[in-house]
């Protein structure tokens, strides 16, 4: 099974963590099943930025985004050629090991 590894992010998870996880399962959920509090603003439907992660090594091995992946990620704090949606991406064969951005936008709080 291939292992996650969540790089240390201050606030979420000051130590890092390495999980194992079924091929399958989107890094949001594999992440929520082991304690790594990833935001989730929109409940993993593909309707906010706040899950942004960063794969910083296995990306080739997950389906590409869709179009409106894209477009979400295009407002995320911190976008880089890395970047993913941690609820559309979904764990292939590879390791990854994944960087959770310093911040997050909260689409839907910004527009009150
Ligand atoms: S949780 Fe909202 S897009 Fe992933």
């Amino acid at each position: 099974m291939p292992q996650l590894t969540f790089l240390p992010h201050y606030q979420i998870g000051p130590a890092g963590k390495v999980i194992t996880v079924e091929e399958g399962t989107s890094i949001l959920e594999a992440a929520l099943a082991n304690e790594i509090e990833l935001e989730h603003n929109c409940g993993g439907v593909c309707a906010c930025t706040t899950c942004h992660i960063i794969v910083q090594t296995g990306l080739s091995s997950l389906l590409a985004a869709s179009e409106v992946e894209e477009d979400l990620l295009d407002r995320a704090w911190g976008l880089t050629a890395e970047s993913r949606l941690a609820c559309q991406a979904i764990v292939g064969t590879e390791n990854l090991t994944i960087e959770i951005p310093k911040y997050t936008v909260n689409l839907a709080s910004e527009r009150h």
